[in-house]
């Protein structure tokens, strides 16, 4: 099984632009003309809305030839699951959903109604479901898996609700270049996963030059590398760039200067913030985000947190609860509710509707069903993680985390068990074309 439908190119609009088709249906992806050697009616795999390789067209149709049949099926499932029961509307937030069915922007206070006024059962259930079909509507049955290895648990940070903060004394490791690449082959080869993640804390042991060998590497695999590797000089995500790689993670954490003060000593929201502006000025792929319900941090807050994503305008968002790390500064507080953050996904998909966002690790952790809940709800991309168990639980920055027990092979399978009850397929997260 592969995690990219192969696309064919059937337009190329300028350098940069190229459109690919997928039984019909249209995607505008990024690529370089300079480098990338393709034509009109090549096949090719995309990831992250950009250009990952071409593929033979032999092979090519082989695989399309076995995705066709269960891509038309999936699409049924999924049209089906994006409907909204109108009848269940009630009046107290139909004037909001109704400006959202209309294209139109919400306004702050619009965002936190729908955060304080919906509580039952039946209320959250209407806003999940028209943020699934917002979600359908953006972006039919398209869905990313992408997979994360976390090559170290080093840190020089300290931050309050991390369990590898700096003065945690905690087991640490740091993979070797080698065995990274090993996990990257396999996720490649035996998965077909079609983009990787190279996460880490802020290890400076992996400086400059270890990190281009990683990068160059995994991008000769042919697939999408992303880095998820902390504060480092903007010149250092230059050359990680030109090394090949074209994505990369960093939250923001909390929009709320005083809260990430408190919490992430020595650091500021400015400095990250710049940070987050000039890796996307480089030409990255950006996901950022946040922590939902750090202690202290209100519903305004995520409303600002909302805010402050949709305006780094990133390609993905990634945000997931604050869960306790035993033995952090944190350790006795507590996570928010799965409803919050389901909430924060469906009105995150209503403020930037053509949005990529993660289902993370954090939320299946606090709630081992609202995986499918968040899928349901507004989210459509999803990162897996296939770092080797015996380092995996080592990356402890919160207890128990929901991936730590599963090895690759089970990963991926309820990956795609669970994407395939919902009808969605790996036909990448590019844009729609209109
Ligand atoms: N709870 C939830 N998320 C956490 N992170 C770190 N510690 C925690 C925690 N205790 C998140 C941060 C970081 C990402 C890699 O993990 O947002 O950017």
């Amino acid at each position: 099984m592969c995690y990219a439908i192969p696309a064919k190119l059937i337009a190329i609009k300028d350098n940069r632009t190229a459109v690919v088709d997928y039984f019909g249906e249209h995607r505008n992806i990024l690529f370089d003309a300079a480098t990338d050697n393709v034509q009109i009616g090549d096949y090719v795999y995309a990831q992250g809305g950009i250009l990952v390789r071409k593929i033979l067209q032999d092979e090519a149709e082989e695989i399309l030839k076995s995705w066709r049949e269960v891509f038309f099926e999936l699409k049924k499932t999924d049209a089906a699951l994006a409907s909204i029961d109108q009848s269940s509307l009630p009046t107290n937030v139909l004037g909001v959903l109704q400006k959202i069915n209309l294209r139109k922007s919400l306004k702050k206070e619009e965002m936190l109604a729908l955060f304080d006024g919906l509580t039952t059962p039946n209320e959250l259930k209407v806003l999940y479901e028209v943020a699934n079909n917002v979600r359908q509507r953006e972006h039919g049955n398209a869905s990313c898996v992408h997979g994360i290895i976390e090559f170290s648990n080093y840190c020089r940070n300290d931050c309050h609700y991390c369990g590898i903060r700096c003065s945690h004394d905690v087991q640490r490791y740091r993979m070797t270049i080698d065995e990274i690449l090993a996990v990257a082959h396999t996720a490649i080869d035996k998965y077909g996963f079609k983009a990787i993640v190279l996460q880490s804390g802020e290890d400076l042991w992996y400086d400059e030059q270890r990190l281009t060998t990683v990068v160059k590497e995994t991008k000769k695999m042919g697939v999408l590398v992303f880095v998820s590797i902390g504060e480092r000089e903007p010149e250092v995500y230059a050359n990680l760039y030109k090394a090949g790689a074209r994505a990369a993670l960093m939250r923001f954490e909390t929009s709320n200067a005083e809260i990430f003060a408190k919490l992430r000593p020595h650091t500021t929201l400015d400095k990250r913030v710049d940070l987050i502006k000039k890796i996307k000025e480089i030409g990255y792929v950006l996901a950022t985000g946040f922590i939902v319900g750090l202690p202290g941090a209100t519903n305004i807050d995520v409303v600002n947190d909302i805010l402050l994503t949709r305006y780094l305008a990133p390609d993905m968002y990634s945000f997931g609860p604050f869960l306790p790390a035993r033995g952090t500064p944190l350790e006795n507080n507590l996570s928010p509710s799965k409803d919050t953050v389901l909430k924060t996904i469906a009105i995150s998909r209503f403020v930037d509707s053509n949005a990529n966002i993660l289902v993370t690790t954090a939320l299946e952790t606090l709630a081992a069903a609202a995986k499918r809940e968040a899928l349901l709800a507004g989210a459509n991309s999803m990162m897996i993680n296939i770092t080797p168990n015996a380092y995996k639980k080592m990356y402890a920055i919160y207890d128990n985390r929901a991936c730590d027990t599963q090895d690759m092979d089970n990963t991926v399978k309820d990956t795609v068990d669970l994407l395939f009850s919902l009808g969605r397929a790996p036909t990448d997260i590019g844009m729609t074309v209109n």
